[in-house]
């Protein structure tokens, strides 16, 4: 009796324990709890009302936080506009004509300053919206731990170096992944982040018309997405900037079918379909292209630990009044 009592008595510390080595030790659930106690109600309606308008916010906003977060870590470096100290992030190669949602960022900030003027870091408040982007377009739900504070510079050689590019091979990709202290399977399943959203033209059109330097498409390439990707993407330069789904199954549904469509060789980047052509990052495909739950499960831990990449808390960085700005 004795003996069972005290069994069970070690579940909750074992639980505890657990949580701790999940989340990051310099953060906190509760962080803003009693300075900033509507925070995550704010963040939920900015978010929302923006997907509302738009559906495409959704994963604008989810991307804007992976760019954050591999450059520098996370610490709001993407959202500084320009200044006289730093050239910042959002006119690299990656970002610019292409990151977006910075104005679904600005509006959450203006209406925390509000309720809690000087509380809530930019950072934090991306982190809360990229998992609502992914929750209200019906992904997983996961707890966001808090208390990252912003940058006090942007570096833009940086995002043109750390930032994965749909042109270069998966060693290359799974490097960056690597250095950041991510894993493959990290890469693999945080790409599942391309279910929900689109891309230009330019970032897939070689592999349409001119894959091999003979004229013939990349033959990874389905033949019927291939003719529809045609049809959007037509061989002349004004189609650069044209959109295609990233998933055409379900494009603004949080689901694994970006997986499904990897296996039946309809993945739009090079990038995307390369996850086929290894065999380790193939077998973790089929196994969330098979598993809902799976992939949801793992995409969640992912993002929590892609979230605390590089963070600055206690007395480092600051809390920006304005997102686009250091005070
Ligand atoms: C693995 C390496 C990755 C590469 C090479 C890559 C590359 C790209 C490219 C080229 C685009 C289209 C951009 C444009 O045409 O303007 C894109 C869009 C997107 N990416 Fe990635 N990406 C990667 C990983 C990720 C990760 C880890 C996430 C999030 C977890 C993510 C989320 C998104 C989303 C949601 C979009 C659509 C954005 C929108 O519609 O506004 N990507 N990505
Ligand atoms: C939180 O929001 C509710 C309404 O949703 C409001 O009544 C309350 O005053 C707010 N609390 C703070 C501290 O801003
Ligand atoms: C809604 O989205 C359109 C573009 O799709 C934009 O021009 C407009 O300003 C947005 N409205 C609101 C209220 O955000
Ligand atoms: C910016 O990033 C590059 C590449 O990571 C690095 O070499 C450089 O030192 C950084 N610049 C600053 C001012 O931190
Ligand atoms: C891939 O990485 C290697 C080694 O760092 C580098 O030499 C090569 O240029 C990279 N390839 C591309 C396409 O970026
Ligand atoms: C590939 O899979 C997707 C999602 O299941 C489906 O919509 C699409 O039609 C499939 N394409 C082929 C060529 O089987
Ligand atoms: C990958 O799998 C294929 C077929 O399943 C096999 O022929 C090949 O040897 C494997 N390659 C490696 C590097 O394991």
């Amino acid at each position: 009796m004795n003996q069972s009592t005290s069994a069970f008595s070690t579940i909750p510390l074992f639980c505890l324990l657990f949580l701790v080595t999940f989340g990051n030790s310099q953060l906190d659930y509760r962080f803003y709890d009693s300075a900033c106690p509507n925070l995550s109600k704010i963040v939920r309606y900015g978010v929302w009302s923006a997907i509302a308008n738009e559906t495409r916010l959704a994963a604008s906003i989810l991307r804007l936080h992976f760019h954050d977060c591999f450059v520098n870590g996370c610490e709001g470096s993407i959202l500084l506009d320009d200044s006289s100290n730093f050239k910042g992030e959002k006119n690299a190669n990656p970002n610019r004509n292409s990151a977006r949602g910075f104005e679904v960022i600005d509006a959450i900030k203006e209406n925390v300053e509000k309720a809690c003027p000087s509380t809530v870091s930019c950072t934090d408040i991306l982190t809360l919206a990229a998992r609502d982007a992914v929750f209200l377009s019906g992904g997983p739900f996961w707890p966001v731990s808090l208390g990252r504070r912003d940058g006090l510079t942007a570096n833009e050689t940086a995002a043109n170096t750390d930032l994965p590019s749909p042109f270069e091979p998966l060693e290359n990709i799974t490097a960056k992944f690597i250095s950041k202290g991510l894993d493959a399977k990290d890469m693999v399943v945080l790409s599942g982040g391309h279910t929900i959203g689109f891309a230009q033209c330019f970032t897939f059109k070689r592999r349409l018309f001119n894959f091999d330097g003979a004229g013939n498409p990349d033959p990874t390439l389905d033949a019927s997405l291939l003719g529809s990707l045609r049809s959007i993407c037509p061989n002349q330069d004004d189609s650069d900037t044209n959109l295609a789904p990233l998933d055409a199954a379900t494009t603004t549904k949080f689901d694994n079918s970006y997986f499904k469509i990897l296996v039946n060789s309809s993945g739009l980047l090079q990038s995307d379909q390369a996850l086929m052509g290894d065999n380790k990052t193939a077998a973790l495909v089929f196994g969330y292209s098979k598993f809902p739950f799976l992939f949801t499960k793992d995409f969640a831990s992912s993002m929590v630990k892609m979230s605390n990449i590089g963070i600055l808390t206690g007395q480092n960085g600051q809390i920006r009044k304005n997102c686009r700005v250091v005070n």
